[in-house]
């Protein structure tokens, strides 16, 4: 039986048989907009990002490169920002999900527009916090915390900690309470809801590894819990109810029982839930014909819903916190790779054999994900060739973009770019086949600074001390 309950890729109901390529584009060397970079554009035909030409990227930083636009990201950044603070009384309701893409540098940034982040582990947390993130604006999630987490989180003094089963609940309030403090936290609630997205990626339906479940009742015992220890403190539900969604109707669902959660622990406990979390999940475009759901009309409409609920219950409004990761990253990012080799199925299409591949883009491979891609180091006129791109990996999974028309007239040495890799791409990136682990590089205003390292065989030697 397949695993894929749906495509991780942008349609999510309406998938093509594997072997019915799409139309070729009109265009082959047009840059949509809802897809590539906001800087990105063709010089003499050449593909620039943050005003820089990929050859001169290349040139400097080799392939393959991530490639990220600053102002992309901030931009970004601050229209959720806007779009989520519109009528709430406090800032900073938005926490970035750092598992998208996690350094330094889109931290500092996204910090500085005003956004909170979300870590997973004790790994993004030391870097959101050697990135100088506000402490009280990191709010910590996983299923199975080590204890060294845990107690590094209450050391630090982050914000948030969203609890996730009942034996956390106590290792946290043993820690908080040798620590002499106490943890101010997120009861995860699973809420049944079952998003549109790929299996592995869909959170909140119950057959799952995270949080408490509504519907058994075991949410409402992790809160009575979490209330009897002196050394929690409840803030309030989170909800998450998974990754690249379109449809906003999961979200409504998720927020409406969140709420009636809300009113059973006032009811029981006179208690009110004073912060919300829905979590992250909102969809980008890979595609052309992808519509995810525009920011302004996606947080007015969960802000109704869940105002609408807290009067219906008498309740008052939350807090309301989000946490998207995909939908701040994901479009500001291309990777560029430079073609090896092109070999021609006859009669059924051309492989062209990039030199990265699945471990420094998992996402077809895993997911089914759909990727674009151009020839970015010149334009050309030739007719379009129903292409695969692949890696270099010994495996025939190794695919990068399955369907796509590049022109024919590609030749080895080409750069090809492939949009929208600024999410879980390099986070999930891995050194199969002992390759090395891409550098990213930021542009904005013509100039490109590089932000994470591209790794080398000695990096990976250092590692190996047997
Ligand atoms: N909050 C929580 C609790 C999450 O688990 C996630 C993602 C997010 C926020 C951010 O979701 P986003 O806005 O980025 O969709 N590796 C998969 C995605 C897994 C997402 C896991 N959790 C992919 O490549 O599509």
């Amino acid at each position: 039986m397949s695993r894929v309950a749906h495509p991780a890729g942008p349609r999510h109901a309406d998938v093509l048989p594997a072997d019915h390529p799409p139309a070729p584009p009109a265009d082959l060397n047009a840059l949509h907009p809802a897809i590539w970079p906001r800087s990105a554009a063709r010089r003499d035909g050449v593909l620039t990002l943050g005003g820089v030409d990929v050859r001169d990227l290349t040139a400097e930083f080799g392939t393959p490169v991530f490639v990220t636009d600053e102002e992309d990201i901030r931009g970004r950044a601050r229209e959720y920002l806007l779009a989520f603070n519109e009528g709430q009384n406090d800032s900073g309701g938005v926490f970035y999900a750092a598992k998208a893409f996690c350094s330094r540098a889109v931290l500092r940034w996204l910090h500085a527009e005003g956004l909170g982040v979300d870590v997973c582990s004790s790994g993004e947390l030391e870097v959101a916090l050697s990135a100088g993130v506000d402490p009280s604006m990191i709010t910590l999630h996983g299923n199975n915390k080590l204890p060294s987490e845990l107690s590094r989180a209450v050391s630090a003094g982050v914000g948030h900690v969203v609890v996730d089963s009942f034996e956390e609940i106590a290792r946290l309030a043993f820690l908080a309470s040798e620590a002499g403090t106490r943890a101010r936290v997120l009861v995860r609630v699973t809420t049944g809801v079952e998003a549109h997205t790929h299996e592995f990626m869909a959170t909140a339906h119950d057959d799952q590894k995270f949080g408490f479940s509504l519907a058994s009742g075991v949410a409402d015992e992790a809160v009575r819990r979490v209330l009897a220890l002196p050394s929690l403190s409840f803030a309030g539900l989170h909800s998450h109810i998974g990754s690249q969604i379109f449809d906003t109707a999961g979200f409504e669902v998720a927020a409406r029982r969140v709420m009636e959660l809300a009113a059973r622990i006032h009811a029981e406990h006179g208690v009110f839930v004073t912060e919300l979390d829905l979590g992250g999940g909102f969809g980008i475009a890979y595609m052309p014909d992808d519509d995810p759901p525009d920011v302004k009309s996606l947080t007015a409409s969960l802000r109704s819903i869940v105002a609408f609920q807290a009067a219906a219950f008498g309740l008052p409004m939350p807090r309301l916190t989000i946490e998207p990761g995909r939908a701040i990253v994901g479009p500001s990012t291309v990777t560029l790779y430079e073609v090896g080799t092109i070999k021609d199925v006859d009669g059924l299409r051309t492989y062209v054999s990039v030199d990265g591949g699945m471990s420094d883009n998992i996402r077809t491979a895993l997911y089914d994900a759909s990727y674009t891609c151009v020839l970015a180091s010149r334009s050309s006129s030739a007719a379009p060739m129903l292409s695969r791109v692949v890696g270099r990996h010994c495996e025939s999974g190794d695919i990068v973009v399955r369907d796509c028309y590049l022109p024919s007239d590609l030749s080895p040495g080409d750069l090809l770019a492939v949009a929208a890799t600024g999410a879980y791409c390099r986070s999930m990136a891995s050194n199969y086949n002992h390759l090395t682990k891409p550098g990213v590089v930021a542009v904005k205003d013509g100039v490109a600074t590089e932000i994470v390292r591209r790794e080398t065989l000695d990096d990976l030697l250092r590692l190996d001390v047997g």
